[in-house]
């Protein structure tokens, strides 16, 4: 029954994530590869707050410290055999959640699967994200330019699923000084970045406050990466 009951969910997925690509207008690039794919996580996006529940009660969110010392205004977790971590040694993946001392809670299927049709539909046939960055917003925070560089293969894309609130995503170029983009997005965009566009810089402007009916006061993003 379980199991009827879980590819039932996945169909219906799937199928609005054909409807959300036919409907397109929905796979707007947003330069040379890099695509958002509106609406592409939406018939996931209200059950998910619900999937990270126990993975947020074994791996709690906290403010990591940057190397210099300062705490993130994202609170951060991780799903995945590995997570990103921050503190005064630097950035880097790891099995290990430093906060437990335990390996971080698995990646649902549900996600990885997500994550790698994603990235089909945006032109990379082959991922495989072993680490899944949970990131939480609350009114008025913000994250400011960088790249994703601390994956061992960069051939692999980024990609990224909102949740709940609002936000406006900044996607700039190699440099920082690039000028950026301001893209909006809402609770099931998807964006996905790779190829000549993987080490872009991209941050995201300050949350205004709102109410989401699936994750209330507060934003959440997923980003999906192949680190090992
Ligand atoms: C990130 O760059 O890690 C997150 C991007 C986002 O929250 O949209
Ligand atoms: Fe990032």
């Amino acid at each position: 029954m379980k199991a009827a009951q879980a590819s039932t969910t996945a169909q219906r997925a799937r199928r609005g994530e054909q409807l959300a690509l036919w409907r397109s207008a929905e796979r707007e690039p947003i330069g040379a590869a890099a695509v958002l794919l509106p609406g592409f996580a939406a018939a996931l996006a209200d059950s998910i707050p619900a999937l990270l529940a126990p993975i947020l009660s074994a791996a709690p969110l906290r403010h990591m410290l940057t190397p210099g010392g300062q705490r993130m205004s994202v609170a951060m977790s991780n799903c995945g055999a590995v997570g990103w971590v921050s503190d005064r040694s630097g950035y880097r993946y790891s099995p290990i959640d430093p906060d437990s001392g335990r390996p971080w809670p698995a990646m649902p299927g549900s996600l990885q699967g997500l994550a790698q049709r994603a990235a089909r539909a945006a032109g990379f046939a082959e991922f495989f994200p072993d680490a899944c960055l949970i990131n939480y917003y609350a009114p008025g925070t913000r994250l400011s330019l960088h790249q994703d560089r601390n994956e061992r293969d960069l051939t692999a894309p980024v990609v990224s699923v909102s949740l709940g609130l609002p936000a406006t995503f900044l996607f700039g170029g190699e440099r920082r000084r690039d000028p950026t983009r301001r893209i909006p997005l809402s609770h099931g965009d998807v964006v996905v970045w790779g190829g000549a566009q993987r080490l872009a810089f991209h941050g995201v402007a300050a949350l205004r406050a709102g109410e989401h009916p699936a994750t209330g006061c507060c934003r959440i993003n997923l980003t999906f990466r192949h680190a090992l």
